[in-house]
């Protein structure tokens, strides 16, 4: 497990134009972690890496949002799916099984369909270190 600290919006998102490097087309992020805990800033860092520049933002009633790069890039916010069936997320599979990268935001809503390669990066807040503060882990 790799472990960072950030102490802006900023930084979280530099952090992810920095992990962006790592991956590989194909590769799956589950992001986890409380509401404003940072998730949709990180994948702004990751479409900086390999967007074209389009702003982000969050795919809350589509549920996907695609960004078109050197990779493309899948964005995903499951937020408003809660206890979806398996076949509700069937969908999914076209992309999970892509050449493009996945980012998926409240990932744990879906866990039943994600593939054993996913990474998993979660995101949360110290109240003891300052309200800017926050704590990602990659594994
Ligand atoms: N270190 C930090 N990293 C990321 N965001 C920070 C940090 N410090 C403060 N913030 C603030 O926290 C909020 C994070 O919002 P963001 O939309 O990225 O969260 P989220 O995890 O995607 O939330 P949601 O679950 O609602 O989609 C922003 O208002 C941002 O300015
Ligand atoms: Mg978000």
């Amino acid at each position: 497990m790799k472990r960072f600290e950030t102490y802006s919006s900023e930084e979280t998102r530099t952090l992810g134009k920095d992990l962006a490097k790592t991956l590989s087309p194909g590769a799956i992020l589950a992001l986890v972690g409380d509401l404003g805990c940072g998730k949709t800033a990180f994948v702004k860092g990751i479409v900086d890496a390999f967007g074209d520049g389009e702003e982000v933002t969050s795919p809350t009633f589509t549920l996907v949002n695609e960004y078109d790069g050197t990779t493309p890039i899948y964005h995903f916010d499951v937020y408003r799916l809660e206890h979806p069936s398996v076949e509700e997320c069937d969908w999914m599979d076209d992309y999970f099984f892509s050449d493009g990268i996945c980012l998926i935001e409240w990932a744990d809503n879906i866990r039943e369909v994600l593939p054993d390669n996913t990474l998993r990066i979660t995101f949360s807040k110290n109240p003891e270190k300052g309200e800017d503060y926050r704590e990602i882990t990659v594994c």
